[in-house]
Parts: C-alpha cells; structure tokens; sequence
C-alpha cells in the first residue's frame, strides 16, 4: 500500500458528488492500492446533506478510505490537498448557456484558488468541473499563481466520451474501438470533436463513416448539445456520465496514456495550435510518467477544422474579458 493521498472534493452533496465520491472511494480513479483522505467541502446549506452522505461512506466500509473530512471552510478542506476537484456550482437550466453561469459562479474560484494556493500540498493538481468550466480553471489559476498552471486543469472529458459513444453507435462498433478523440477549445456549444483527428479500429473515421455531412454536421452538434439534451430530458443536468468523467479524467493524468492514444482535456496554453497562451482550452494530451503532461504535436486540422476549433478559442478569449474585472490584481 502507497501512503493515503488527499482529496478536495467542493459541492460534495451535490448530484455529482453523490455519484463521484463512492468511486473515489472504491479505488477507480487512484488505484486500488492508493488509500485516501477525503476532505469534502460544502457551503453551510448543503451541511446537513453532506453529514448523511459521509455516513453512507462510512457505512460503505471501503478499505481504501483512511480518514473524512465534512468542511465549509475552505483552510480546512484544501489542507494538504493532492488534487482539488472543483465540483462545487450552480448548474444552469432548459434554454441557459454555460456561459450564463459565469456571474453567478466565477467568483467562487477567487476564493478556492487562494485558499488551493495557501493550504494545498506542494503538488496540487485542480481540476475544475463547475461551469463554465474552462473560464472557472482560468480564474482559479489566476488566483494561485503560486501553483505552476500546468496543475489546472478544466473537464472536457465528458464530450470526449459522448463523442467516442456517437461514433461507435454509427460505425456499429465498440466505443473502445474509437481512439485519439480530441475536444478542442471550450466545454461548450462550441467545442469542436474532432473526426477527422480520430480512429476506428485503428482506421481514420472517415474510412469507416463514409458520411462527411453526417460528420460535420449532425455528429458534432449531437456532441455539443447533449448537456442541454439530457437537461431537457431528465430535468436536471448530467450527474452520473459527469461523474464518471471526472473518474475518467483524473485516472488518465495519474497513469501513463497507452501507446498511441491520447485523451482530452483543458489546459493551459502554452501557445499550442494558436491558441493564446493563458487561455485553459481543451487539447489532445498524453501523459508518460503520470506526473507531467503534453500536448500532443503535430495534429493536422484542415479549413474546416480550424474554423471551428478558431471559434471556440474566441469564445473564451471572450470569457477571459467578461472576468477581467473579478481577478485579483
Ligand atoms: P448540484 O446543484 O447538484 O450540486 C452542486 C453542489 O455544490 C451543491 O450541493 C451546492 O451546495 C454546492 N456548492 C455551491 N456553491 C458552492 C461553493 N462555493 N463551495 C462548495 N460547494 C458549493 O450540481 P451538480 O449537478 O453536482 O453540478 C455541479 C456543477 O458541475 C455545475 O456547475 C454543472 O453545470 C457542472 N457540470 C460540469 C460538467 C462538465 O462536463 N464539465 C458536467 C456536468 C455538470
Ligand atoms: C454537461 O455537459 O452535461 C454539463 O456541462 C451540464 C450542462 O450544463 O450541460
């Protein structure tokens, strides 16, 4: 057994961390032979809340569970933080952007950031979940500029796997058969899945789905607007699929990336494929030791690519200004 990690999970009673913190718990996102401190972070109503999901922990009796925390203050719960999962927001509604989201919960991350930055382990890695999540991980980082930005990261994996799935149900495949499936740019109704970029079976999609149209048109809006989709059906915003993303997310960044493949997720630019340095943008990224990440070289994106990708890299250079005024100096 490896000494216990220790995990920062804010929103904790939410709908997400009801679906997130068992599996943390069970092993899948760190191993199963990597114990956990949990420290769970809530706002003073969602307390009580979170008092009986701590129990159902206890009473789940995983052997990987070394020591829980139940926090509002946000010292104690980021205290010795190994990774920071930034759950804790408001989710929109039917018929709201994610961006509408930006003066309700942007400020939340000043905070969070600083107190990352002032009671964390000296490897604290952030991710950010709460939407808009790009724009949020942007925030929090600049509220810590203590913590190098490589350790911010924002979820885009979620889109990554409703694109695999989209994919697989046309090509009548597995989803596991769709490798090197990049996201580009925001968590939102503009992110660019990008088909072009990806296998099937180890074939370019475009040699399996000999449907161009259906590729550029109802594949990639299918992607971008599925939030809204399962928001329109179940009448609250995806939990369970987030849920396992972030699992998803977090297992991929600890572990080397398979020979080949890549995954995505946002973070920040260094300038990669035009995108403004600073900006917390979704790209394809491997990982070799689990500990430092890249962005993987040398993608070709065609006209209609870059227009797209070029969209969306716009949009949070507009969010960037929208929060101009929130970031401490
Ligand atoms: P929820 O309303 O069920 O739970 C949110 C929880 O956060 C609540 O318990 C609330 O009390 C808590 N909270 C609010 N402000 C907080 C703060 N300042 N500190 C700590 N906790 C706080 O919402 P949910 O369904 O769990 O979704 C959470 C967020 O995740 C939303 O913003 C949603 O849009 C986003 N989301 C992102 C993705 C993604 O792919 N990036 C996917 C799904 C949902
Ligand atoms: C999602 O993609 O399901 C989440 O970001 C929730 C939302 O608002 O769409």
């Amino acid at each position: 057994m490896n000494p216990a990690i220790t995990v920062s999970v804010t929103g904790a009673a939410g709908q997400i961390g009801y679906a997130l913190l068992f599996r943390i718990a069970s092993g899948a996102m760190f191993g199963p032979d990597q114990p956990v401190n949990l420290r769970l972070i809530e706002i003073e109503p969602g307390m009580k809340a979170l008092e009986g999901t701590v129990m159902e922990i206890e009473d789940g009796a995983f052997p990987l569970v070394q020591h829980i925390t139940a926090t509002s203050d946000l010292n104690e719960g980021f205290n010795g933080s190994n990774w920071a999962l930034l759950v804790g927001s408001v989710p929109r509604k039917a018929g709201m952007e994610r961006a509408d989201l930006l003066g309700i919960n942007g400020k939340i991350f000043i905070g969070q950031g600083q107190a990352i930055a002032n009671n964390a382990a000296a490897d604290i890695r952030t991710l950010v979940v709460g939407n808009p999540c790009n724009t949020n991980a942007f925030i929090a980082k600049e509220s810590a500029k203590e913590i190098p930005s490589d350790r911010f990261f924002a979820m885009t994996r979620l889109d990554e796997n409703r694109a695999k799935s989209q994919l697989a149900k046309k090509a009548g495949v597995h989803v596991s058969d769709v490798t090197r499936m990049t996201i580009w740019g925001n968590h939102s109704a503009t992110q660019y899945p990008d088909f072009a970029n990806a296998l099937i079976k180890g074939k370019p999609v475009e040699a399996v789905i000999n449907d161009r149209p259906w590729l550029e048109n109802e594949f990639i809006s299918t992607v971008q607007q599925r939030g809204a989709a399962i928001i329109q059906a179940r009448g609250a915003s995806s939990a369970a699929s987030a849920a396992n993303s972030v699992v998803d997310t977090v297992a991929s960044l600890v572990n080397p990336t398979p020979e080949g493949d890549w995954n995505s997720v946002a973070v920040c630019s260094k300038g990669d494929y035009g995108i403004d340095e600073g900006l917390i943008a979704s790209m394809p990224i491997r990982t070799t030791d689990g500990k430092s990440w890249e962005v993987v070289p040398g993608l070709e994106l065609d006209e209609f690519a870059e227009a797209k990708k070029e969209a969306s890299v716009q949009e949070l250079r507009e969010e960037k200004v929208a929060v101009s005024g929130l970031l401490p100096v």
